[in-house]
Formats: structure tokens, sequence, C-alpha cells
């Protein structure tokens, strides 16, 4: 695996938005992995940035994104769907039909498990896959557990990924407890991945994912079998990585 110290977060954003610019322009129909979350934002703005400036077309640029919540539909302003709308989708010239989300709404979460696998294989897999990380180490919503799920399933929230997603609603009690998240599977079998993190409350996981043992009780651990992964992290959360 590849790491990357970048001095702030701003620094960290533009270069993981200059490698993802530079993979649209060798490949116009990139198949692209997307996360939400705090961490990518300034990433998505300065994608955004570059679109304005002109030097960047998502037109024929095809996206999967990670996870979304059970229960919130595509319009709910909570719902991931949204926040990729305000973030990266609304301001580019990405075609809708290009857009790909698990169903947060579905009414056999099974079936839209297999079918959003089948989009991202009929689509010839994700090029590039984009990655946060969860403080307890978490990538996509696949929890620390005793096992490995491959392939996108409805899962269950831990409580540190409920309080930590709490920042995002008006009252804790709104925050939902299951999603739906492609699987530790879905997310190895993209030919790329860059896990960003920033911050001092990543640097724990970060620490444990890069230095400790492989295993699904730290999930970003497992990256570490990926032959072409990339971490950019800014120096908060690569602070730990040095100390015994
Ligand atoms: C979001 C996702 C999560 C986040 C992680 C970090 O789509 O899959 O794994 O990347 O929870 O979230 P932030 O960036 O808000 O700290």
């Amino acid at each position: 695996m590849n790491i990357v110290i970048c001095k702030n977060y701003l620094e960290m954003s533009c270069q993981v938005a200059g490698i993802v610019a530079e993979s649209i322009r060798e490949h116009v129909d990139l198949k692209l992995g997307l996360p939400t979350g705090e961490t990518p934002k300034a990433m998505y703005a300065e994608l955004v940035k570059l679109f304005r400036e002109g030097n960047l077309d998502f037109s024929e640029t095809v996206t999967f994104n990670l996870d979304e919540y059970v229960g919130l539909s595509s319009v709910d302003p909570n719902s991931f769907r949204c926040f990729m709308n305000e973030n990266l989708f609304d301001h580019i010239n990405i075609r809708s039909s290009n857009i790909h989300f698990p169903d947060g709404i579905s009414e056999c979460f099974e079936d839209e498990c297999q079918a959003y696998e089948d989009s991202i294989q009929k689509a010839g897999g994700i090029g590039l896959q984009l990655l946060g990380i969860g403080r307890n180490g978490h990538i996509g919503f696949n929890e620390p557990g005793d096992f490995i799920r491959d392939i996108t399933s409805k899962v269950n929230l831990t409580e540190d990924t409920i309080n930590a997603n709490a920042r995002f609603f008006k009252t804790p009690s709104e925050v939902p407890s299951t999603a739906v998240s492609m699987g530790i599977g879905t997310i190895m079998r993209a030919k790329s991945i860059i896990l960003m993190a920033n911050g001092d409350s990543k640097a724990q996981a970060v620490k444990e994912a890069v230095k400790g043992p492989i295993t699904p009780h730290l999930p970003a651990s497992l990256l570490r079998l990926h032959p072409d992964v990339t971490f950019f992290l800014d120096r908060e959360a690569s602070s730990l990585l040095e100390a015994k």
C-alpha cells in the first residue's frame, strides 16, 4: 500500500481531486466509487472548481455511491443522495442516468443489494474507488465484526457510527441505525482505491489499518490485501504512524 502525507486537509483534498480529474481525462467513462461524509467535501469542491474552469468533463463518468441510509428516500435532505447532489452532482455535467445509489426505501433489500452488485458488474466494475474511514475503522458502512461481507448488504450501524453521524441530523433520534452498503468484496474488486483521512479523530483507526493485524475487526486493515491502494492523510490523521 502507498501512504501520502499531506500538510493539511486542503492539500489532501486537492491532491485526490487531481488524481480523480486525471483518471477521468484518461478514461472518459471512468466508473467512480464515491463516499459521503465530512472528509470528501473539499475534494468535491475542488472537482466542481475544475469543472467550472472548463478543465473537466463528467458527461461520460459513471458513479456508484458506497451507501445510503435505510428509511431515507433520495429526496430526504438527510439522505446521502441529497448530500451528493449538494456537494457534487448539481454542479457538474454528469448525466443522472450515470449516477447509481443503493435504494434506502427498497421493499426487498436482498433483491436491491443484488441488483446494485449487478449494475456495478454490468458497468465493468469500479475503476477508482474513493473512501473515507470511520473512527472505528469502518469503510463504507462495513462495521467492525467477526466476518467479512462480500457484496452490497443491509447493515446495522454501531453506536459509535450513529453518534458520529448525529452531527448531520437535527436530533439524535432521527439518525438511522441501518444502512445499505457496498460490501468489503465490492470495494476490494475496484481496480484502484484511495482512502482519505484527516484530523486527530482518525489517527488511531489509521494506525491500526496501516500497522495492526489484518482483520474484519478493523475493516480498513483489509485494504492492505489490495494491490493498488493509497491512503491520503493530513498530518493529524498520520500522527500515530511513527509512534511505537
Ligand atoms: C460514507 C461512508 C463512511 C464515511 C466514514 C467517515 O459514505 O461510507 O465510511 O466515509 O464514516 O465519515 P466522515 O468523513 O464524515 O468522517
